[in-house]
């Protein structure tokens, strides 16, 4: 794919007037993680993971938020999710692996949210946008 991250049109999904593509897609997005990859739930002892909870629904939004986020500053992520990378790494000691998963969820969530604006070149370009910010979340482990 040879168009630069920042230059993606396609990660429109989030920004504007199509912001509440974040209210949409947060209500499913946890659920999804923890249906697909029940593995997930290790991570969350002490939360009610039952479809659309109140703790899922806040969570899910916590994360569509900051994936917001990273939309503004795609120039700059790794500053704009310092803090997050942090906790991820040094407090909640989250096995990468599960980054990779959890970017998966949003993508299919993305995509059946928008099934007719998810065209070949926003599955591209919002693959490329999460795997960057899961690295970002992931290298203070090295
Ligand atoms: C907390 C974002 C991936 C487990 C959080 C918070 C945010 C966030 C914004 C809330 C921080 C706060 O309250 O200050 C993200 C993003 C991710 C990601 C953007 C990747 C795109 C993951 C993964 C897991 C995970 C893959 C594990 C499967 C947790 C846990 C908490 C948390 C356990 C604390 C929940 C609580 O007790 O309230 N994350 N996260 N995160 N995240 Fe992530």
């Amino acid at each position: 794919n040879p168009v630069p991250l920042q230059q993606h049109s396609s990660l429109w999904l989030l920004r504007g007037s199509k912001a509440s593509a974040h209210s949409c897609v947060t209500p499913v997005l946890r659920y999804r993680l923890f249906f697909s990859h029940p593995q997930t739930k290790t991570y969350f002892p002490h939360f009610d993971l039952s479809q659309g909870s109140a703790q899922l629904r806040g969570h899910g939004s916590k994360v569509m938020n900051a994936v917001g986020e990273a939309v503004k500053h795609i120039d700059n992520i790794r500053g704009a999710l310092a803090k997050l990378s942090e906790l991820h790494a040094y407090i909640l000691r989250v096995d990468p692996v599960n980054f990779k998963l959890l970017s998966h969820c949003i993508l299919c969530s993305v995509a059946a949210r928008y099934p007719s604006d998810f065209t070949p070149e926003v599955h591209a370009a919002w693959d490329k946008f999460l795997a960057s910010v899961s690295s970002v979340l992931t290298e203070k482990y090295r």
